[in-house]
């Protein structure tokens, strides 16, 4: 279909084209130079010892649930309210995602209060996913993993560019975890990276990223080894030079594109307070920047968000939910993790719409949505 606006999309121009062009010409495609350069230039934007690029984001929270030494019965205190990627990471180890409930209506991130109530004996790490690109409670969660002796994983995936205090989301606990998947505020289609500033865990995910192995192509190809030992079992996790390009030239805009979202979610916030109390606008107050990646809204409890969001359809624009809980899903029911206890999360999930939202869009079509939003009311 022919969105008039879609959700999303991808701030892509000839920088893009030039970079991907280069490396095709280069003749050397898989991990190399460009993907070097990538991971320091992108250490060095979040402030993070290291950055190891990966083939996508789920391999990034995949690698970073083993180097913290997840293993089978250990439970972690994570979000209901994420993509299923950042739970199935944790279960990849064979470790048991606790799900802990939302702070609010307001603020759609982890509680802390929750998260403190699912520690137990068996508590290895706290998960947290930074919503939307609204940072978590990072300085109480950090405390808090601190005197309970937890570790912390970062997804994210939503918050390239976020920070509180000057620091960047992704350092905040023992391992970050970006995604830069087509819709994420920086793309390099399917593309991930993790970060830590512990040099022995760096040391492990390089191995575990590539089967294993003590050496790599790109080292053989430069003449640096002959042959390789494999020390842990580790996976096909590789990115490549395309994409590595393509990061590169998008990590250069992303402060540029991140403060055009948070120019265009200010207006929405703006032009939709007519529409409240009827429609929540989550995340009035943020903690720190928010690198914007998402516009969530709530509708009124029981409104049929199927039918509005078919109504904003009609009018050619594109609506997502972010998310379905993951509780919910059967693969996690059936196999005794859907446990209820999360009221504020079950609240919010019916409910919540996402609205368009990337850095190319312009003023007048938040305008244009706020309008069929309004329409919408008016019709359902
Ligand atoms: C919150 C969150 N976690 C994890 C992922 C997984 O990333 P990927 O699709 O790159 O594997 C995504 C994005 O798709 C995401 O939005």
């Amino acid at each position: 279909m022919e969105w008039r606006i879609p959700l999303a999309d991808i701030d892509f121009d000839s920088e893009e084209e030039a970079a991907v062009l280069k490396v095709i010409k280069s003749r050397w495609l898989t991990m190399g130079a460009m993907t070097q350069a990538f991971e320091e230039e992108f250490a060095a934007y979040t402030g993070a010892g290291h950055a190891i690029a990966v083939a996508n984001g789920t391999a990034a929270l995949h690698l970073a649930c083993m180097v913290i030494g997840l293993k089978d019965g250990d439970e972690v205190i994570v979000p209901s309210l994420t993509f299923v990627a950042t739970a199935n990471a944790i279960r990849y180890t064979g470790a048991i995602p606790v799900f802990a409930d939302i702070e609010s209506e307001q603020d759609l991130d982890i509680s802390v209060r929750a998260i403190e109530q699912k520690i137990t004996e068996r508590t290895r790490a706290i998960m947290v996913m930074h919503y939307g690109g609204y940072a978590c409670d990072m300085p109480a969660i950090t405390k808090l993993a601190r005197e309970k002796g937890l570790a912390i994983i970062e997804d994210a995936a939503h918050a390239i560019g976020s920070e509180i205090d000057g620091r960047k989301m992704g350092v905040w606990g023992e391992v970050g975890c970006f995604s830069f998947f087509s819709n994420k505020n920086m793309t390099t289609g399917e593309g991930g990276m993790v970060v830590t500033n512990n040099d022995a865990m760096a040391d492990k995910l390089r191995i575990l990223r590539s089967h294993g192995m003590t050496t790599m192509s790109w080292d053989r190809h430069k003449g640096h080894a002959w042959s390789y030992d494999v020390v842990e079992l580790g996976y096909n996790y590789r990115i490549d030079e395309i994409r590595a390009a393509l990061g590169r030239v998008q990590l250069s805009k992303l402060d540029r594109n991140n403060e055009r979202r948070r120019i265009l979610s200010a207006l929405y916030r703006e032009q939709l307070q007519e529409l409240v109390p009827t429609i929540v606008v989550p995340f009035n107050e943020t903690r720190g920047i928010s690198a914007c990646h998402l516009l969530p809204i709530l509708l009124p409890a029981g409104s049929d968000r199927l039918r509005f969001m078919e109504y904003m359809k009609s009018h050619g624009i594109q609506t997502s939910i972010h998310y379905p809980p993951i509780h919910k899903f059967q693969a996690f029911a059936e196999v005794g993790l859907g446990a209820g206890d999360l009221p504020v999360t079950e609240n919010v999930t019916g409910r919540q719409v996402t609205l368009p939202l990337y850095p190319t869009l312009k003023e007048e079509d938040v305008t244009v949505v706020v309008q069929a939003v309004q329409g919408a009311f008016h019709q359902t």
